[in-house]
C-alpha cells in the first residue's frame, strides 16, 4: 500500500464486540442465524416496515437470513442487538453501523425497531438508553447520528428524550412506502446524553 492510500484510508476507532447487554426488564445479545424467523414474523408487518428505509414488503424469512450473514455475522464493527424480553426470543434490535464521513473521520449510525406486540411499554427507550450508556463507555467521544420519518412521532420522542437534537430535514426512499418520504435527520452529542431521565419511572 503506498503512502497516498494510507493516508486517505478513515481512522476508525472501534468499540468492543457486540455485547450482551441486561437492563431492567430486558436483554440485548448478539444476533443468531436462528433468529431469521422471528425477524420475518416482525418485518413482513407494514406498521413495522414503513418507517424503516431498507425493509422492502413483502418480506421473507430468506431476507431476514439474507441480511444476518451480511450485516450480523460479527465480522464488521457495528453492534447489532437482538432484543428479547425474558425468554431469548428475538422481538426487535438495536443497531450502531461505522458509517464513514466524507471529512476521513467516523461517526456511529443508531438504527432500531420493535415488533408491534411490544410497542407502547417504554422497551425501545430502555433498549436504546442501556445500548448507549455502554457504548459510550467504550467510546466517551463519539457523535451518534440517527432520524425517522417525520410521521414517526413515537421514534423521535424517544430520541428526543434521549438527548438526540434534530439537525437536518431531507427525504429518504422508503422500500416498504416505494417512495420518497419527508424525514428528520439528528445528532447526539455525549454531554447531551440523559438515559435516566428518558426512561418511564
Ligand atoms: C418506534 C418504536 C421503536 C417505538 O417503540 P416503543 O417501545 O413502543 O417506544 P417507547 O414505548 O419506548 O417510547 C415511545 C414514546 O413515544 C410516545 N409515543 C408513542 N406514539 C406516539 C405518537 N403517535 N405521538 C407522540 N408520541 C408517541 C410514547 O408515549 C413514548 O413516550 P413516553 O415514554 O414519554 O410516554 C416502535 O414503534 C417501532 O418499532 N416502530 C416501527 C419501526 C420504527 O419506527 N423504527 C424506528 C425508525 S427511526
Amino acid at each position: 500500500m503506498n503512502a497516498a492510500l494510507l493516508q486517505a484510508t478513515p481512522s476508525v476507532v472501534l468499540p468492543a464486540p457486540c455485547p450482551v447487554i441486561t437492563s431492567e426488564r430486558l436483554m440485548l445479545r448478539p444476533h443468531r442465524l436462528e433468529d431469521a424467523t422471528a425477524i420475518a414474523e416482525s418485518l413482513s408487518d407494514f406498521k413495522v416496515a414503513r418507517m424503516l428505509a431498507r425493509v422492502p414488503q413483502p418480506y421473507h424469512r430468506q431476507d431476514a437470513l439474507d441480511w444476518l450473514v451480511s450485516h450480523a455475522s460479527g465480522a464488521l464493527p457495528d453492534w447489532m442487538l437482538a432484543i428479547t424480553a425474558g425468554d431469548d426470543r428475538h422481538i426487535g434490535m438495536v443497531s450502531l453501523e461505522s458509517r464513514p464521513t466524507r471529512f476521513g473521520s467516523n461517526t456511529w449510525r443508531l438504527g432500531y425497531w420493535l415488533n408491534r406486540n411490544h410497542w407502547d411499554l417504554g422497551y425501545m427507550t430502555e433498549a436504546v438508553a442501556a445500548t448507549l450508556e455502554q457504548f459510550f463507555r467504550y467510546l466517551p467521544d463519539a457523535t451518534i447520528s440517527s432520524g425517522a420519518f417525520a410521521d414517526n412521532l413515537a421514534s423521535l420522542n424517544i430520541q428526543k428524550k434521549l438527548g438526540f437534537r434534530i439537525v437536518d430535514a431531507n427525504q429518504v426512499f422508503s422500500l416498504a412506502r416505494n417512495r420518497m418520504v419527508p424525514h428528520v435527520e439528528t445528532l447526539l452529542v455525549p454531554e447531551d446524553f440523559h438515559p435516566t431521565a428518558a426512561i418511564r419511572p
